[in-house]
């Protein structure tokens, strides 16, 4: 698992650092999927409440309604539909990338476990959101949905009668699965937001928006789509004929060609072991973790900045339990605690300057105590030398920390460069253990722990509680964010911070006045706009160009284009195993009288039904099927359809229902023509025997 881990890893982090150089760490698609997650799911919202303004809900009408709103009102309707459509595929792009990204990134294990196992519902949702509304469109791909997925339902136990036999002919068709699919249509929607609201319960200040540039390019980029491609029905259904081909949405309904090679069976078995497999991966194996935060209450003033500062939610805040004068005290959950230790860094009285009683904050990881790691920092400066001396806090998610030459650069790891109180930063430059510090931790847009990154900023910045104070000189505090794949970014930006510090004081940090509480930083290097543009340019055709081509091809053949197809149904109790034995009159008078049954004693159980096709003579179909029910005493039910040759053949069906060795119960023959196409239903019911139609 961990080889799979790391290769998915090594490969996004290709794709995210070059996506990094083009559209610059705030616009980067990757970093943000859940919260493009969110932006599609509107999009779809928004354009489907129009179409369902428009939209008739008769099985009859529904197809000509849609062709309606495609070509009358294209410049709105049409376009409408088409931005649904490519939406709704977008959707299950971002759903799967960002699937992939957090089990590359194993932000799955332990304590979050939550995410992966809610998001894992939520593809289910996409899915019955997305074959539901093929569904509603009724034309040739709508019918292959319906027939499809009635097959894949069948092939569980649980329905008395089989649901394929609605579609087994126009004759047959009814509005009532089609309105239970308009209904399911809108229902699964509505229950997937509130799962998305769930998604994101465990997270404090979930990111919901992606960034606005993104939301209109994303945009921008389905509005171009939808005029390149519009998204148009196929041919109306017709259930008394089968089309040669169908072009699918692969996105959707990959799973449907599948099945005609493995069976519904087999799909039911593959769904279930990847089902299984992914919601237990968060335990696989099980994470050790370390003791959770803990709330030292002597330290504690309950100031509140652990409880909005933790990205996990972990921490609320009670009345004050050991008397203090203060008003609230935190408490720690360790069931969401995923010690990261950010609520350590925001903790005011997590100051290392304290000497006379020992550092001990109000909040603190039993693993990361502060004043191990005081020690810690006060042992590797008194390594370092000459004359850029870099004391470097490194979380263990980001870029590895290379020493450039001639600077003497010390390391310590902390779980996140959200941990780092801002004291501490200014006790390292104020005591001069290291000309400078550098707080090292993940990509930018992109923490590990979800908000160090930012905190960590916004900390030195001034801009959140507890900053940096005044007196520290910022061109001696520098932050680099970089994932493992920017190795070279961050040694540049070492590099380019030691030669910094040897330049003389004041002319490090350019920048105007208002900028100069910010902390140092190297900036990323990037191509010059006019590759940047050509590279965004081609980024957006490709993925516009993928959604469009998998959202109908390559078609899937449903047969030979000279074969029609036979579809043989019954839904048929065959006879009683043994006859009933009426009851005698003494017997009926000893019986209770809730137990006397005029028919008398009919042991349960029924033979199964055995049925046989010849074509010309040839045997083109045998199958035996057994009774429903527990005690096998329901109706047999057959939908089967296959290929045969088209044209003028003689045909011969026959049923046995009796438990015999030979012969049959009923038969009947027929003279057929068969065109190409024509779909040929053969039914047994009783009473009538056998109907050819
Ligand atoms: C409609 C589909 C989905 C949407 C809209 C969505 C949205 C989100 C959002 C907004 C976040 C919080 C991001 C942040 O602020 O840090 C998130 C986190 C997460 N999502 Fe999803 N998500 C979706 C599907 C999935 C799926 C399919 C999975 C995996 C099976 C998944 C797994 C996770 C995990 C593990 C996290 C938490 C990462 C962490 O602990 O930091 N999500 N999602
Ligand atoms: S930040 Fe520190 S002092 Fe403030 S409530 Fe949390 S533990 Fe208590
Ligand atoms: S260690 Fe992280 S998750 Fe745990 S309480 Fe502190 S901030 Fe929250």
């Amino acid at each position: 698992m961990e080889w799979l881990k790391k290769a998915i890893r090594v490969g996004m982090e290709w794709l995210e650092s070059a996506l990094d150089r083009v559209c610059g760490p705030t616009l980067n698609p990757l970093s943000q999927l859940g919260a493009l997650g969110w932006f599609l799911f509107w999009l779809i919202a928004v354009s489907g409440i129009y179409l369902f303004i428009f939209f008739d809900t008769g099985v009859t009408q529904a197809y000509s309604s849609i062709e309606a709103i495609t070509h009358d009102q294209w410049w709105a309707g049409g376009i409408l539909r088409s931005v649904h459509r490519y939406a709704s595929d977008g959707l299950v792009v971002v759903a799967f990338l960002h699937m992939l990204r957090e089990f590359a990134m194993d932000r799955m294990r332990g304590r979050r476990w939550f995410g992966w196992v809610t998001g894992l519902a939520l593809i289910g949702f996409i899915y019955v959101c997305g074959i539901t509304g093929y569904w509603m469109v009724w034309d040739q791909l709508a019918q292959y949905v319906a027939v499809t997925t009635s097959k894949w339902l069948d092939a569980l136990p649980i329905f008395a009668e089989p649901i394929s036999r609605n579609f087994l002919s126009n004759a047959e068709l009814s509005g009532r699965f089609f309105t239970l699919m308009v209904y399911l249509h809108i229902a699964a929607p509505l229950l997937m937001l509130l799962f998305m609201w769930v998604h994101i319960q465990r997270y404090n200040y979930a990111l919901v928006n992606p960034a606005l540039k993104l939301m209109i390019g994303t945009g921008a980029g389905f509005l171009l789509l939808s005029l390149v491609r519009p998204a148009l029905s196929q041919a109306p259904a017709n259930l008394d004929r089968i089309a040669a081909t169908v072009g699918p949405d692969w996105f959707y309904l990959a799973f449907y060609p599948l099945m005609d090679r493995i069976g519904a069976v087999g799909l039911w078995w593959l769904v279930l072991v990847v089902f299984v497999l992914l919601v237990a991966l968060p335990w696989l194996p099980r994470l050790r973790e370390s003791p959770a935060a803990v709330v030292h209450l002597d330290h504690c003033n309950g100031c509140a900045r652990c409880f909005d500062d933790c990205p996990f939610g972990a921490i609320t805040m009670n009345s004050r339990s050991d008397g203090a004068a203060f008003s609230a005290e935190a408490v720690v959950d360790a069931d969401l605690c995923v010690r990261c230790g950010i609520c350590v860094g925001a903790c005011p009285t997590a100051t290392p300057f304290r000497r006379a009683t020992a550092l001990v904050p109000g909040i603190e990881l039993p693993a990361f105590n502060l004043e191990v790691l005081r020690d810690q920092a006060e042992t590797v400066a008194r390594t370092l030398s000459g004359a850029a001396r870099i004391l470097v806090f490194k979380c263990p998610h980001g870029a590895a920390v290379v020493p450039p030459a001639g600077a003497s650069v010390g390391v310590i790891e902390v779980p996140c460069t959200g941990m780092v109180p801002p004291p501490f930063i200014d006790f390292v430059v104020a005591r001069r253990l290291a000309d400078g510090a550098m707080l090292a931790g993940c990509r930018e847009g992109d923490c590990f722990e979800r908000l160090g990154v930012r905190w960590t900023e916004q900390r030195i910045a001034g801009e959140r509680d507890p900053y940096l104070r005044d007196r520290v000189p910022r061109d001696r505090v520098a932050v680099s964010w970089a994932g493992p794949g920017q190795r070279a970014d961050r040694a540049r930006a070492l590099a380019s911070f030691a030669r910094a510090l040897i330049r003389p004081q004041g002319a490090t940090q350019p920048g105007a006045p208002a900028q100069q509480r910010a902390p140092w930083r190297e900036p990323l290097a990037r191509p010059p706009r006019l590759v940047r543009y050509a590279a965004l340019g081609a980024m957006v055709i490709a993925a516009t160009g993928l959604l469009g081509f998998f959202s109908h091809t390559p078609t899937v053949r449903l047969r030979a284009d000279t074969d029609a197809i036979v579809t043989l149904s019954f839904s048929h109790a065959g006879r009683s195993r043994q006859e009933c034995r009426r009851f005698s009159p003494d017997e009926m008078a000893r019986l209770q009288p809730n137990m006397r049954r005029v028919g008398g004693d009919c042991p349960r159980g029924r033979w199964p039904v055995y049925m046989q096709l010849e074509l010309d003579g040839r045997v083109v179909y045998a199958g035996t099927r057994q009774p429903a029910g527990l005690w096998k005493d329901g109706p047999s039910t057959l939908f089967a359809r296959f290929e045969v040759p088209a044209g003028a053949q003689q045909a011969r069906v026959a049923l046995r229902e009796s438990g015999r060795d030979s012969g049959f119960d009923a038969s009947a023959s027929a003279e057929l023509n068969l065109k190409p196409g024509q779909n040929l239903v053969i039914e047994f019911k009783q009473p009538g025997g056998f109907t050819f139609r």
